[in-house]
Order: structure tokens, then C-alpha cells, then sequence
């Protein structure tokens, strides 16, 4: 019964600073005062905190830090997210959870997120550490039928468009390390992403576009090999955030990123995101996945997406992904 919770708490958060009293709630929301304030109770129990006074009624004044149900709901329905978004306390891996889906005909786009994964996975086969504190796990779920070859920049873009929605939410400039890292000022990672797809000869069928994304946690809730390189988008910000309308908003972004690429009105934006938000441009690197390394200096991406590298003797290498390490000046 997390609806009536949902509807309450929707409903303080659109009045944000007045307060709602418990007699305008039971009458819109159909049930009685007593009902409501049992809810209330129930809500504080979890972590809410309200602010009540006897003639004008309740004022949210505090919420959990952790994800909550209902609270992720009401930002959702403030938002107007009309995809279903499933929230899990505990999976596997939300974007093994969306191909299972996917596999047994949910109705796509959808999302799935949890509060802590068990078998969280990053790039190139890596583990992802996934705690119960402060972090996103989420997977965005789509039937795209477009051809593979529009799939490349898919990735990219959906990244830059989180650096964008990022900065404009939460005031915070991250920067976006080709492919798929979003790192604070400091070079700590705050965001990984990882795109998984099913594909046959002529389209992409399935599409599942990954992200965990670090939003309250610190650095002694990471394992000792990771605290010198995680960072939080709360400490990038330096202000206290609210997980639940990070994660709505964050949702509710993606899902506006994946309906300009889908129907193709992405590539303006995407030069400006690139160059607003790349870090590599001018860097001297080295790339290494299959094969032998190599090192350059970057001279941006290409229409595709791929990187641009300028090797010895100003010789260009197109290099479509691999794992970039920056080399000292
Ligand atoms: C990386 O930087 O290597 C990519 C990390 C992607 C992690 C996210 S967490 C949600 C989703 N589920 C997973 O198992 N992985 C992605």
C-alpha cells in the first residue's frame, strides 16, 4: 500500500513550504483523517520528518536517505515519469534484472533500480561495487528497432546528457571521461555506465543503458582499493541531496535523453555537451583493450562517437572504445 503514501507525500512536496492540512488531504485523497494519520506515523517510523501544527497541518520537513518507495514515487508522479519504474531493495544486477525482463515481454521503456546489487557489473567484465549506501543502481530499459550502426554514440550521449541534466539540478560539473566515466573536479568517479544490447543483422531489439551513480555515499563506505578514487555527487556539490529526487530526476532526464536520440534530434546537442563537458581533448593518453596499447594525444571523437588519437609522427587512429589512462605531461 505504497499508494496512499505516494498520493500524501506527493501532495506535500507540490505544496513544498505551506502546509497541507490533514482534513484537505483525507478529502482529496478519499479516506479518512484517521487513515492519514496513521500514514503519517507509519512514514515517520521510516525516516520522514514533519513539521505538523493543530490548525494548519503538515509541512515535509525531512526525508530518508535512503531510496524509499513511495517517496521515489511521488517525485516520479511530480515529474510526470509515465514509464514504470520498479524499485528493488536487493538484485543481482538491475541491468541483468532489465534484459530478464525485456526477455519475458515487460512493456519497454521501463526502469529498474535497487538499493544494493549483488553481482553489480562494469565494463570489460569488471565488478561494480555496489553497497547498500548512497548509491544508484539503475537500469533503463528499452525495444528500440533502430539499425546497429545508430547505436554507437548511443552511450556518449546519454552520459553527456546526465553531465547536463547534473549541472542544471544539482549545480555540479562533471566531467565525462570517454566512454562511460563521469568524474568530479577532483578526478574522483562518480558515475560508471554501462550499455548492454541484444542485436540482430538489421536492428537493435533490446536495450538496457546501465548507470551507477554515487549520490550520498562516502569514501569509507567503498571498499579500501576504491576510496582514493570514488567520489559522490554530494560532495561534488558540497550541499546535503535528497537521493529520491536525485534518482527521479535523474530518471526522468534519461528518459527525455533516450527520446531525442531515438528520434534523432541529438546531434546539435551533443557538440555542445561534448565540448562543455569532455576531458580528454588535448590530453595525452593511453588506450588499452585488445591488442597492443596505444598512446597520442586526443583530438576529440568522430561522428560516431569513436575517439580521435594523434600517435607519432601526427599519424590519426580512430579508436571506436578501450580504457583510457591519462599519462603525465
Ligand atoms: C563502469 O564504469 O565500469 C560501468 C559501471 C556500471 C554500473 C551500473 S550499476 C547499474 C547497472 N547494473 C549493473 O550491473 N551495472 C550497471
Amino acid at each position: 500500500m505504497t499508494d496512499l503514501d505516494s498520493s500524501i507525500l506527493l501532495a506535500l512536496l507540490v505544496a513544498a513550504d505551506e502546509p497541507v492540512s490533514g482534513d484537505r488531504l483525507a478529502k482529496e485523497l478519499g479516506v479518512s483523517r484517521v487513515a492519514i494519520w496513521s500514514r503519517l506515523e507509519r512514514l515517520r517510523a521510516a525516516g520522514f520528518t514533519f513539521a505538523a501544527s493543530t490548525r494548519k497541518g503538515y509541512r515535509l520537513k525531512g526525508v530518508p536517505r535512503a531510496l524509499h518507495p513511495a517517496l521515489l514515487d511521488a517525485h516520479l508522479r511530480r515529474l510526470k515519469v509515465t514509464a514504470r519504474v520498479d524499485l528493488l531493495a536487493t538484485v543481482d544486477s538491475t541491468n541483468s534484472e532489465a534484459e530478464r525482463r525485456l526477455a519475458v515481454g515487460q512493456e519497454a521503456p521501463f526502469a529498474v533500480l535497487a538499493q544494493a546489487q549483488t553481482a553489480g557489473r562494469g565494463r570489460l567484465g569488471r565488478r561494480w561495487h555496489s553497497g547498500k549506501t548512497g548509491n544508484l543502481y539503475l537500469s533503463l530499459a528499452f525495444r528500440p528497432f533502430i539499425g546497429p550502426e545508430r547505436l554507437k554514440p548511443f552511450t556518449l550521449w546519454m552520459g553527456l546528457a546526465l553531465c547536463a541534466h547534473l549541472e542544471a539540478a544539482v549545480g555540479v560539473k562533471l566531467g565525462l571521461k570517454w566512454p562511460n566515466d563521469l568524474l568530479a573536479a577532483d578526478g574522483r568517479k562518480v558515475a560508471g555506465m554501462l550499455t548492454e544490447a541484444r542485436l540482430d543483422a538489421d536492428s537493435v531489439r533490446e536495450l538496457v543503458f546501465g548507470v551507477g551513480l554515487n549520490i550520498t555515499g562516502a569514501p569509507k563506505d567503498f571498499p579500501a582499493e576504491l576510496r582514493a578514487i570514488a567520489g559522490s555527487l554530494e560532495r561534488a556539490a558540497g550541499v546535503r541531496l535528497d537521493p529520491n529526487r536525485v534518482a527521479a530526476e535523474t530518471i526522468a532526464a534519461l528518459f527525455d535523453a533516450w527520446e531525442a536520440f531515438a528520434e534523432d534530434q541529438w546531434r546539435r546537442e551533443f557538440k555542445t555537451r561534448w565540448a562543455r563537458y569532455d576531458t580528454l581533448t588535448g590530453k595525452s593518453v593511453r588506450i588499452g583493450l585488445r591488442g597492443s596499447p596505444l598512446a597520442g594525444v586526443v583530438d576529440g571523437i568522430d561522428d560516431e562517437g569513436s575517439l580521435i588519437l594523434r600517435t607519432g609522427g601526427r599519424r590519426r587512429q580512430v579508436v571506436a572504445s578501450g580504457e583510457v589512462t591519462l599519462r603525465k605531461p
